[in-house]
């Protein structure tokens, strides 16, 4: 059951990856067809991540006040009007107010999905639940390749293909009950019981059930002061928030939404002569970030997060080396330097960088702030996403793409250092003991890394729990 969960929410980081992806495939078609200007080109494209931008801000609140599953309807009502929308348009600004939708669609999603995802699934497994979401963003770029590819010749078709998943996600999530932990924020108890039950697929009077209530029912008694922006910026939170801004920045700063834009460039420039081929390049590489995305969600669980951060990161420093070394040289020999470099910087950042910073995002904000503190978070993924895209193209032409690649380097390199001086160790610890060692003013670095302070009921109800659930859930 667990599983149906998280393919569901992961419904909505496919659109996610379709709505980011899709336009690659259509400029072309929507150049011929319309008078685009580059200003109307630009806002056209950078309209979704505008849009998640608002989306990411309103949905902080609304998902504590509406819930998770209300905030996904909402959403997949958004991604259906906004493709057939965008199918329909007979005007350029018609389409950059449809993408605007989706836009905001996307930022909702990217948010409410992994929240959901994470308080649904046992902490033993957590990781690789909420990474389904990763995945599913992975599969939305390439399915949004693959059906530029196969329906080459009509950018209605490519668009229209967004709306199925849209009505996917709304029948999926409403069937589906809100997470537990919202339930029992708001005093629903015995419908909180009834989901766990559900979720787990136990009967409603087994002990799992009892356990897992008794300690939601405990943290959100403990947690009735109501978060606030000023709770999240202050000294007790405020080492959850850098954690998550930070990962974010980082993720965005190795330059990845560059690389998946600028891929059939650099292909061209390693001597994939016709078009058809670059194209085909670039489904190659939509197809190695989904396989080492399930690569990453086969280590997160087992590996734990600090120590793949750093292996991504590492992979992603010496990958981009290599591009930056073979684009500031114009040696044709070179060419296989950059294109080795690419697969393994796709790969690298696939397995780590790629689904972590969400994957944390909704593990290390208390309860009271978790809705908030997320939206921060996204937000920080959306400005320096847009920031990055939006960058790339005059950065190449002021330092070329070689001193381009050299920064995104550096970035990834000072993300070593951020994992080993701030990310704490979230594996296989439950949220509500994530949340206690926050509260306890210890070091967050330490926690998952130091052994439990003695009398403070430790480690040990929450690793058990973990068992449990592990066990139900088999
Ligand atoms: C990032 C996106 C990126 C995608 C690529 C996500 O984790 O947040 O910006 O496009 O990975 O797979």
């Amino acid at each position: 059951m667990i599983y149906f969960v998280a393919a569901i929410a992961g419904i909505a980081g496919f659109l996610f990856g379709f709505d980011e992806g899709v336009i690659a495939g259509s400029l072309h078609l929507l150049r011929g067809e319309f008078n685009i200007t580059p200003f109307s080109e630009g806002l056209m494209t950078a309209a979704v991540p505008l849009g998640a931008l608002f989306g990411a801000l309103v949905a902080g609140r609304a998902v504590e006040t509406s819930g998770r599953r209300a905030l996904l309807l909402v959403a997949a009502v958004l991604f259906a009007v906004g493709a057939l929308l965008s199918a329909l348009i007979v005007a350029v600004w018609m389409l950059s107010v449809a993408r605007l939708l989706l836009g905001i669609a996307v930022g909702i999603a990217a948010l409410v999905a992994p929240l959901y995802i994470a308080e649904s699934a046992p902490p033993a497994r957590r990781g690789m639940l909420v990474s389904i979401y990763q995945l599913a963003i992975t599969l939305g770029i390439l399915g949004a390749y693959l059906v530029g590819y196969a329906f080459s010749e009509s950018w209605r078709t490519m668009f229209l293909f967004g709306a199925l998943p849209g009505i996917a996600l709304f029948v999926g999530m409403f069937v589906l009950p809100d997470t537990p932990r919202w339930l029992a924020m708001k005093g629903r108890s015995a419908e909180a019981g009834a989901a766990i039950a559900r979720i787990r697929a136990v009967a409603p009077e087994s002990p799992v059930v009892t356990a897992e209530l008794a300690e939601i029912a405990r943290i959100a008694e403990a947690d009735q002061h109501k978060g606030t922006w000023s709770d999240l910026f202050g000294p007790v939170i405020r080492p959850a928030l850098v954690v998550g801004i930070g990962l974010f920045l980082l993720q965005q700063l190795s330059g990845i939404n560059a690389v998946i834009y600028y891929a059939p460039v650099v292909f061209r420039e390693a001597g994939f002569g016709s078009a058809s081929t670059q194209l085909l390049a670039t489904v190659g590489i939509g197809i190695v970030n989904v396989a080492m995305t399930v690569v990453g969600m086969l280590l997160i669980d087992r590996i734990g997060r600090r120590r793949l951060l750093l292996i991504g990161f590492a992979g992603t420093t010496l990958s981009l080396g290599m591009i930056a070394i073979a684009a500031a040289t114009d040696a044709a020999a070179l060419d296989v330097l950059a294109l080795i470099g690419l697969v393994l910087y796709i790969a690298a950042f696939a397995a780590s960088i790629g689904p972590l910073p969400w994957v944390m995002m909704s593990e290390i904000f208390p309860l009271n702030v978790r809705g908030i503190g997320m939206s921060v978070a996204s937000l920080a993924n959306w400005t320096f996403n847009f920031i990055v895209v939006f960058s790339f193209p005059l950065l190449v032409s002021s330092i070329g793409l070689g001193g381009v690649f050299a920064i995104y380097a550096v970035a990834c390199a000072a993300g070593i250092l951020f994992t080993l001086r701030r990310v704490p160790e979230t594996n296989g610890v439950a949220l509500e003991e994530i949340e206690r060692h926050l509260r306890s003013g210890r070091p967050f670095r330490e926690l998952g890394t130091q052994p439990p302070e003695p009398g403070h009921g430790g480690l040990q109800p929450s690793y058990a729990a973990a068992g449990a659930d592990k066990a139900a859930s088999r």
